[in-house]
């Protein structure tokens, strides 16, 4: 049977289980191999985020001040996936963690950070600092905006005095090869090659600089087998936490300035008014932007968030690891019945092409397989990205674990009292300090290393059930899936047991 032609058993399995009042989750669910002319290395992992942004592997890094910043978004979109940036940080802050993300790989370079010939050295190094630039190129600029010379790493590292000014320590405008505004990836690449230069300003007409172009990055962009999640400009795609309160407007203006690519308005209870008029104050203020919205965990609320213009839907209330909010407020759906039922709701109301993003309580790849096979087109990871090299945090030694990293809740008592926004994630901004009521954890995490690491354990695994249930896409894993409930015993067999292992 071709696959979309029946209905899928997933939606039955659905049925059933919510006829009998039983909401399920992930240790719970199991599927049947099914025949297969699927490798693992054939399946094809593509899938989307929101409406228009696409990912090439379905990982998305939880916007956790324990977890996303500047640098795991970058890992993550250099693995195919996209990071979502916390809104612990200031407006300002997160949209530079943003700029940091898109320039870290580009195309065309249109507005190449500049600096004026007039400068010395440690102002070009306290502009680096101040703003997090990773980079050490900067076109030099006379008065009129005239390209007169280029400084680069090399210019820096041998430079003994900094005071002196940055037109002593630059390659001067002469001795740059340069092109003319226009020129295309290809012969500016060739251009490059052919004279052995590591970049290559476009000039206008009137001397003016009109672009940068970089060799590492058309190389790249250009040669390389990238998964990189990229933008129509080959720059990175990432995306954003906001919340739903008026002032979150300028931080709304600030991360779309830096190009962020999707906007997430992120709450613990998506489904109210203060979310409906953020996203149409978004549409209202911004236009077209992509607008993730969340977390609901009925097809209700799902629904209602598509119909109040969000481009896609983040479900999960209460299944993260560091979460006590079903504990605390006695609320929300375990996770495969959440995602399955508002994935379905989406697609029996016409909404099939809004995606929905698995947040939360995935501890392993064949809990995404899971989630994936119910209708989801991505996961969230907050825990298992945690404790890598990309999280914020130092590593810090622990008797027992070893090394370990911290990782928290956004709804912890100290992320609430370190940050409104935590407050305001879980609806207690006017609360004095002591009478904040945590719905989740401070933890720590083993260190992990890098956290391509985990997203290849992830991204492998997934092949893995893609290749037994003969699934060639994300979207046929669906329509492949038999699941059934696992009965204690059941589960018990599904882990190691009867022996002591030891090695992975
Ligand atoms: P994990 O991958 O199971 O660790 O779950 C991560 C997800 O938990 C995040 O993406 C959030 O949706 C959610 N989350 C983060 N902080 C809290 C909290 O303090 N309480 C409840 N849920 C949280």
């Amino acid at each position: 049977m071709k696959a979309g032609v029946q209905r899928p058993q997933v939606y039955t399995f659905l049925e059933m289980m919510n006829d009998l009042g039983l909401r399920l989750t992930y240790p719970e669910v199991r599927f049947e191999s099914r025949y297969s002319e699927i490798m693992p290395s054939d399946a094809e992992l593509d899938t989307k985020f929101s409406e228009r942004v696409a990912l090439r592997v379905p990982i998305v890094s939880a916007a956790m001040d324990t977890v996303t910043e500047a640098d795991m978004a970058i890992a993550l979109a250099e693995y195919g996936g996209i990071g979502v940036i916390h809104r612990g940080l200031t407006p300002k802050a997160q949209a530079s963690a943003v700029d940091r993300v898109k320039h870290r790989q580009n195309g065309l370079i249109e507005n190449p950070i500049t600096v004026p010939e007039t400068w010395s050295v440690t102002q070009l190094q306290s502009l680096r600092r101040e703003k997090g630039y990773l980079f050490h190129r900067f076109p030099v600029l006379d008065g009129a905006g005239k390209l007169v010379g280029l400084v680069t790493r090399k210019d820096l590292d041998v430079c003994e005095d900094e005071h002196v000014s940055v037109s002593k320590i630059m390659t001067v405008a002469e001795d740059l090869e340069t092109a003319p505004k226009g020129i295309g990836k290809r012969e500016a690449y060739e251009r490059m090659r052919n004279c052995k230069r590591e970049s290559l300003p476009l000039i206008n007409k009137d001397g003016t600089l009109a672009g940068l172009y970089l060799f590492e990055d058309l190389k790249r962009i250009l040669l390389g087998h990238s998964t990189a999640n990229v933008d129509s400009n080959d720059q990175l795609r990432v995306a954003a936490a906001v919340g739903t309160s008026e002032a979150e407007m300028e931080r709304v203006a600030l991360l779309l300035e830096k190009k962020c690519d999707v906007i997430v308005i992120d709450t613990a209870h998506g489904h109210t008014q203060s979310m409906r008029l953020m996203i149409e104050a978004i549409r209202r203020e911004f236009g077209d932007v992509e607008i993730v919205a969340g977390n609901v965990s009925d097809p209700e609320a799902a629904v209602a968030l598509a119909n109040w213009g969000a481009n896609g839907i983040k479900v999960g209330q209460g299944p993260g690891s560091i979460c006590t909010t079903r504990v605390v407020a006695g609320i929300g759906v375990p996770q495969v019945s959440a995602v399955g039922n508002c994935a379905r709701a989406l697609r029996e109301a016409g909404f099939e092409r809004i995606p929905v993003i698995a947040d939360g309580g995935m501890e392993n790849s064949g809990d995404l397989v899971i989630a994936l096979s119910f209708g989801a087109s991505c996961g969230m990871f907050g825990g298992m990205l945690a404790g890598t090299d990309e999280a914020p945090g130092e590593i810090v030694y622990d008797p027992e674990l070893k090394q370990v990293k911290k990782y928290r809740g956004m709804g912890s008592l100290s992320a609430m009292r370190d940050s409104r926004a935590a407050r305001e994630r879980y609806g207690q901004q006017d609360r004095a300090v002591q009478k904040l009521v945590a719905e989740g954890v401070e933890a720590r995490v083993p260190y992990k290393g890098k956290v391509t690491l985990v997203l290849d354990k992830l991204s492998g695994g997934l092949r893995q059930g893609m290749g037994y249930l003969g699934a060639r896409t994300i979207g046929e894993l669906l329509h492949q899936a038999r699941p059934f409930r696992v009965s204690p015993v059941g589960m018990r067999e599904s882990g190691v047991h009867g022996v002591q292992a030891v090695a992975e």
